[in-house]
């Protein structure tokens, strides 16, 4: 099958192709980011393959149809960016990788936490510069202190029994509960959640009804001084609410992988050229707050699961086999 690769990077283009040596497409690698410009680029492609920036929402999926794409499959398990009930409109089918590494996700989280807690990016810039003075590098013991986790799915609930293990009083929420949670962790409200944690995590798909889910009026229910750690989805954060907490110092703390306006910004070196979003550049200029460029998934193991499953979606297409990570509209 003729398969386009939108927002293929190096790392794409080597293990896509190495894991087709057994799957037998037909790969057409675009740099591109898949919108309303880029879409006739699939002309003649069965399948398109995208990534978290793409943007395959109507207008973008009218024109894949017309140019022929029948499937269009996400290397991600966020799908957000793929409009389903017009693709099931424009009989497109559409998949994910519902399940690859979750630990990647998990343990970045907490990476986040630490490096955002005891101030590990700051000490290093200041080492290399000479500088071992400790003022303002002070952290506190996440030991003994409670942490919020919104989503027990499969990261979230990783992500909270790591947190156990640091001695942590554990507090979930999720409209769908898990009892493997309650082996360490206590479901409460998000009421109480935001109200009682010090830290909170986010491991929540991002959907219509939870957009900015932490606003202005969250943020002030939430504890003094808490850390909020966002590795799922920036729409979830109003993040100019998140500015003004900061200033506050209603928030203490703020570590994120992901950003509302990241198609603009992330997965590309901008590093000499001026960057418009003053937003990111304001929350960059925090001593208390670290951005990643969404690289919470990529470690070996999570990168080889998603490229095998991608593939495994496009052959099941192709084979006109139940799509077993098919996302329903
Ligand atoms: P999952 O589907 O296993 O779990 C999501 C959980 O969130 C479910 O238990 C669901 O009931 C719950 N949920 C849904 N709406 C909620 C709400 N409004 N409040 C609280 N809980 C809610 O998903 P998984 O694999 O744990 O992934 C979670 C999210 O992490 C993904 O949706 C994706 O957005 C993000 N992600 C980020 C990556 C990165 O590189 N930064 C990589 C992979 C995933």
């Amino acid at each position: 099958m003729k398969v386009a690769v939108f927002s293929a990077r190096r790392y794409d283009r080597m293990l896509l192709n190495e894991a087709n040596a057994s799957h037998g497409h037909e790969l057409v690698f675009l740099e591109d980011q898949l919108n309303a410009r880029t879409a006739d680029l699939a002309q003649g492609c069965e399948a398109v393959a995208i990534f978290v920036n793409d943007k395959a929402d109507k207008d973008v999926l009218a024109t894949l149809a017309a140019g022929g794409t029948r499937l269009v499959t996400t290397r991600s398990t966020g799908f957000n960016h793929i409009d389903a009930e017009a693709a099931a409109a424009l009989d497109i089918a559409a998949t994910r990788v519902a399940d690859y590494s979750p630990y990647s996700v998990a343990e970045f989280a907490v990476g986040l936490l630490i490096a955002v807690n005891r101030k590990i990016p700051r000490a290093v810039t200041r080492t290399r510069d000479g500088n071992f003075e400790l003022d303002g590098l002070m952290g506190f013991d996440l030991h003994g202190r409670t942490v919020g986790v919104v989503g027990t799915g499969k990261i979230g609930r990783i992500f909270g029994r790591i947190m156990s293990g640091f001695g942590c009083t554990v507090l979930g929420y999720d409209p769908y509960p898990q009892a493997e949670f309650e082996t360490y962790g206590r479901y409460v409200t998000a009421d109480e959640l935001l109200a009682a944690s010090d830290i909170v995590s986010l491991h929540c798909p991002l959907t219509e009804a939870n957009r900015h889910l932490v606003n202005a009026d969250t943020l002030a229910r939430s504890k003094r001084g808490g850390i909020l750690i966002n590795t799922s989805r920036g729409g979830l954060v109003d993040t100019e609410a998140a500015v003004e907490a900061l200033k506050s110092g209603q928030l203490g703390g703020l570590a994120i992988d992901v950003y509302e306006q990241e198609a603009s910004l992330f997965f590309q070196d901008l590093s000499t050229t001026i960057i418009a979003d003053d937003v990111i550049q304001r929350l960059v200029s925090f001593p208390n707050v670290i951005v990643t460029g969404h690289q919470a998934f990529f470690t070996r193991e999570a990168i080889g699961q998603i490229m095998a499953t991608t593939l495994d979606n496009i052959t099941a297409f192709a084979r006109g086999e139940p799509l077993v990570n098919r996302i329903e509209a």
